[in-house]
């Protein structure tokens, strides 16, 4: 437990060991789970609870701070590492009310079958007054869910946006102070978890942007007390633009598609496209992800494996066409031995991207002087578009 400002706390946990969320996504810097208590001068409010596997961390962080009673669990999304402890905390204090929106409310019931009675429902821009504290609340629907909604503290001008403007980084630091670390943390957060919903980021950033914020506190991560740092990060990752940057990430077999990839990726270096190359063998998925928050073009590279893409390749695609990047350009390198329908599997796979496909380049067997001829084609007109849209 500790204290952010005159009667705020942060009562949540560190997730030091955790290296995986959702099964699926890499946590190489751990996680927090942070929830706030704001204490008003009639009411106590609980903002956001843990993951359950550390409610026994939040419940001895609330009993230190010595409460008879907690008046209010605001749950800003019904996701399990926020909500998942709010069984234990409605045992814990028999009077609490959930206060959340009603399509939370629904989801809370579903998920964790919290009672119908138990809740007070709340509507978009409404107040709670916990005395000479206002809760002012907000929904922001798909970051990152439907539900979600944010809380924000009035008088202190405090922003509590749930897992808008997180970060997965275990710190025992409360706010950021080494930002570099932060905003790869950040930015690694904003590709794996928000990237799918930037039209909504962005929808919900002019909704927030019309609030005076001193400062932001996230569900996962350090808190912003500078909170133009992370505003301004978020402004460049939801925009439009995009850089000349080419992301290949490639499997090979036999060295041909590698001998294929390490020519493309000479030749684009060669013409001044920055090249993020990404042997899919042994890829930290996040890495990846980060990359695509940027880069203008994505080139997969894959040999034709039973009749098909090779399945890491196919992962990556399916990876990519699910975070649905901004990026601009597509195309497909590899090579086959007999034929195969590599290229459409891997096309049909990134079916969510607006993207150009430019013509993609497949060898019989190893890469000859014609394909090298093709690759070097191939980067003419990455950079050709690339200058199109005025980034080279
Ligand atoms: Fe941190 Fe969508 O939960």
């Amino acid at each position: 437990m500790r204290e952010i400002r005159p009667n705020l706390y942060a009562v949540g946990a560190i997730d030091w060991d955790r290296r995986l969320f959702d099964e699926l996504i890499p946590l190489p810097e751990g996680t927090t789970y942070n929830a706030y208590i704001v204490e008003g001068s009639d009411k106590v409010a609980l903002l956001d609870t843990v993951d359950p596997t550390k409610s026994d961390v939040l419940m001895d962080n609330l009993t230190s701070l010595g409460f008879d009673d907690i008046d209010y669990i605001v749950s800003h999304h019904a996701e399990q590492d926020h909500s998942g402890s709010i069984p234990d905390i409605l045992m814990l204090y028999p009077q609490a009310k959930v206060v959340t929106n009603t399509k939370c409310k629904a989801m809370l019931i579903d998920l964790l079958q919290v009672e119908e009675d138990r809740f007070l429902t709340i509507a978009d821009g409404q107040t709670l007054s916990l005395g000479d504290k206002t809760l002012q609340f907000f929904d922001i629907p798909w970051v990152h869910w439907p539900e979600t909604m944010c809380t924000y503290l009035q008088e202190d001008r405090v922003l509590f946006p749930c897992d808008f403007f997180g970060s997965h980084l275990a710190t025992s630091r409360l706010f950021v102070e080494d930002e570099p670390l932060v905003y790869e943390a950040a930015k690694r957060y904003y590709a794996e978890i928000m990237m799918p919903f930037r039209s909504a980021i962005k929808k919900n950033m002019e909704k927030i942007g019309k609030l005076t914020i001193d400062m932001i506190a996230p569900s996962h991560g350090p808190v912003y007390d500078k909170p133009e740092f992370i505003l301004n990060a978020y402004r460049d990752w939801v925009g439009d633009a995009v850089k000349n940057e080419v992301v290949l990430a490639y499997i090979s077999m036999h060295d041909s598609t590698r001998l294929m990839v390490e020519h493309l990726s000479d030749a684009l270096i060669e013409r001044g496209i920055t090249v993020r190359q990404f042997n899919l063998v042994a890829t930290d998925l996040g890495k990846l992800a980060i990359a695509l928050v940027d880069a203008a073009t994505i080139v997969l590279g894959s040999p034709t494996v039973l009749t098909g893409a090779h399945p890491k390749t196919a992962y990556a695609a399916l990876v990519a066409n699910a975070l649905r990047p901004k990026t601009r350009f597509a195309s497909i390198i590899g090579s086959f031995g007999w034929g195969g329908k590599m290229v459409e599997q891997l096309t049909g796979l990134l079916a969510n991207l607006r993207v150009e496909v430019i013509e993609p380049v497949i060898a019989r067997g190893q890469p000859k002087d014609e394909d090298f001829a093709a690759l070097d084609k191939l980067a003419d007109q990455i950079l050709a578009k690339h200058k199109q849209i005025g980034i080279a």
